[in-house]
């Protein structure tokens, strides 16, 4: 069975739709920098394993990413999964974790990579959001793509309903990406990923639809 190690930062909605998804992953621990995360909440009612490294006790980035390194090596994990953790690391972090760690961003990359996704989106008027799991490369948010989901932008959409509709598909479209990762149905073509076995279904999503 292949392993991993989940980071996080906060509410850990993400972290719950892996766990009951159950996937045929061993989740050796859960690292939250935020001691107050909730998400570790949802860890110990599972019983697994968590850890809290908090950056604020480190002097700086360098010295913050080594200690992580190190927590997460500990556990020889084939994968590292970001799941709303909050930190950008240093490439010497990234890097040693090449193509073994995944993330999952608010927004249908390579539009609106960083913070404020829905925001930005809305204030850009795009007609269609989304979301995405990619490889972590040193490039912020702009690792191999794996899987996307798009949602439409709805006339009298807040910054919180299009989250809510986003991280809905968020839901959805982690543990896909993470039972095609383990299960090795995912393979580096050059700079992008291609899955094996995937049957076109295509159809289109048009925003507004009438
Ligand atoms: C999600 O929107 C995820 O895409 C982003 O951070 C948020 C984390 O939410 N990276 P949660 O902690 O998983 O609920």
């Amino acid at each position: 069975m292949k392993s991993a190690v989940i980071l996080i930062s906060g509410r850990g909605s993400n972290l719950r739709a892996l766990l009951d998804a159950k996937l045929d992953l061993d989740i050796r621990c859960v690292v939250s920098n935020r001691p107050d995360a909730p998400g570790l909440e949802i860890a110990h009612t599972q019983k697994i394993k968590c850890k809290i490294i908090d950056h604020r006790q480190y002097a700086s980035r360098e010295l913050f990413d080594a200690a992580l390194a190190n927590s997460i090596d500990r556990f020889a994990p084939d994968y590292v999964i970001l799941a709303g953790f909050l930190r950008i690391f240093t490439s010497t972090f990234v890097l040693h974790y090449h193509q073994r760690m995944i993330n999952i961003h608010p927004s249908l990359l390579p539009a609106f990579t960083g913070l404020d996704t829905h925001t930005r989106a809305l204030a850009a008027g795009v007609k269609i959001h989304g979301c995405t799991v990619h490889f972590v490369t040193p490039d912020l948010d702009g690792g191999p793509i794996i899987i996307q989901a798009a949602v439409p932008v709805l006339p009298n959409d807040t910054k919180d309903s299009l989250a809510q509709r986003v991280l809905t598909e968020e839901h959805k479209i982690y543990p896909k990406a993470i039972s095609w990762l383990i299960s090795d149905r995912i393979h580096m073509h050059g700079d992008q990923v291609l899955i094996k076995n995937t049957h076109p279904n295509a159809t289109n999503l048009i925003s507004p639809w009438n």
